[in-house]
């Protein structure tokens, strides 16, 4: 086993991501772009990508677990995707206009969205939440979101309490703090404290859930709880709202809602949706998508409907990259191959536990997987899980993983179609050699 220190073991191995990332310091705080991205000594600066692999400025390749975030289902450059982008890029990619596009795109996803009546496009997932937010208030004339414990639903201001522990404070400083008390943060799966809140605030214009569970799924929940809220929901005319950013056209073709039988009144959509591209959606019920609408009626029109902007919506370029992309999710067989796979990475690096005696479990949703160390994740609570994914050990396996060719998402990662067996044979085996380094560096922090 390699004994060196992860920072002599980057130095020598990712020199020239080194010197990207001094260079990136002096122009952008931390040198990085996505607070997701943040990792000590320093990240690799990746040169290129193709299929379920991608190469970092210094040549050296990894089997890829983060897929552009979750969003690319296909992998990376999927021939399609590039052919896609390639004409419509000479075709132009902002008319400042309507077109044919963003009709076919919005036609693909009501195809596949049991909910998705009708659809918007946005910018990104973010701010398809925040829409879907003002909407649901909108319709009901009333001002509070649940939300849940570990849930992540992007990055404004509404949605930052109780994502990252403790959950009392909220994962921003600089929050308004009226946005604040416009969110209920209540613990995962308890229906009980939803249906209490419901009743006493009398103020809830909607819930809003990551419906494959909390944080990708690394906090998970049941179908059962997704089928009671719509219950409760339904009952107390507050919106439900799916954030299915990640688990849309990616759990099945069409997303949590399918996978579990439970049709929420809107859906908030982006990753997959645009086919790796930047862009997202609102889609859902149509009493409640009519309020974007423009009647025939200037009082609506001016105090009524819900105003909607977004220089980017549905551009040509993501909406060609999104139809791509939904055609071949309509076909079904990328969707099982990554979860295919996904279920035979996962009995790998268990086996692998179980052989080091390693307390721990990796547990999948669809195509995506979480690894827990040194805890039955079973039996821990949200808080710990939470932890696990997202607190300051969460990189510590990704580092010892990347010096052995494999770029983890923190404690887990994404599988697409282009993944192959033998990415998972090496992911197995980098698992194996990454846990020694891990238990090694884990003992020097102690
Ligand atoms: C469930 C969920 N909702 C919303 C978002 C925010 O999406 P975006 O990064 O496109 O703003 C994310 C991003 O990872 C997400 O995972």
């Amino acid at each position: 086993m390699d004994r060196r220190s992860f920072e002599e073991r980057f130095n020598a191995q990712l020199p020239h991501s080194k010197i990207l990332y001094e260079r990136a310091c002096q122009v952008l705080p931390s040198g990085l772009t996505h607070d997701g991205r943040h990792l000590t000594p320093f990240p690799p600066y990746i040169d290129r990508a193709n299929g379920s692999k991608k190469w970092d400025v210094d040549g050296n390749e990894y089997v890829d677990y983060w897929m552009g975030h979750g969003a690319l289902l296909l992998g990376h450059a999927h021939p399609k995707l590039v052919q896609a982008i390639q004409e419509q890029v000479a075709r132009g990619t902002h008319f400042g206009g309507c077109h044919e596009l963003e009709v076919r795109w919005a036609e693909l996803i009501s195809q596949l969205m049991p909910a998705a009546n009708k659809v918007r496009f946005v910018g990104s997932g973010t701010e398809a939440t925040q829409l879907a937010m003002r909407l649901a208030r909108a319709f009901t004339g009333r001002g509070k979101t649940i939300k849940f414990a570990g849930h992540f639903h992007g990055w404004h201001d509404a949605v930052t309490p109780s994502v990252i522990l403790p959950f009392e404070v909220p994962a921003s400083a600089g929050v308004l703090r009226s946005s604040l008390e416009s969110t209920i943060s209540l613990p995962p799966n308890d229906l009980a404290l939803v249906e209490d809140a419901i009743k006493q605030e009398g103020d809830v214009a909607a819930v809003i859930v990551e419906p494959g569970g909390g944080s990708w799924g690394a906090i998970p929940t049941t179908g059962e709880f997704l089928r009671e809220l719509r219950r409760v929901t339904a009952e107390n005319e507050v919106v439900l709202i799916f954030d299915e950013v990640v688990t849309g056209f990616r759990l099945a073709p069409g997303g949590a809602q399918e996978y579990y039988g439970v049709i929420p009144d809107l859906v908030c959509l982006a990753k997959v949706v645009a086919g790796g591209l930047p862009g997202g959606a609102v889609a859902g019920r149509q009493e409640i998508m009519e309020l974007l609408e423009f009647k025939d009626d200037l009082d609506w029109n001016r105090y009524r409907k819900v105003a909607h902007q977004g220089t980017f919506n549905a551009n040509p370029l993501s909406a060609a990259a999104g139809i791509a992309v939904l055609e071949e999710v309509a076909k079904g067989d990328c969707i099982r191959q990554a979860n295919g796979l996904c279920g035979q990475l996962a009995d790998g690096m268990n086996e692998v536990l179980h052989r080091t005696g390693i307390e721990g479990r990796v547990y999948v949703q669809g195509s995506m997987f979480h690894i827990a160390l040194e805890v039955e994740p079973a039996d821990a609570d949200y808080k710990r899980l939470a932890e696990l994914a997202k607190g300051p050990g969460a990189n510590e396996l990704r580092k010892a993983m990347l010096l052995e060719g494999v770029d983890l998402m923190r404690n887990g990662g994404f599988l697409s179609s282009a993944h192959t067996t033998a990415d998972i044979d090496k992911t197995i085996q980098a698992f194996a050699k990454a846990l020694a380094t891990w238990a090694l560096n884990r003992g020097r922090n102690r």
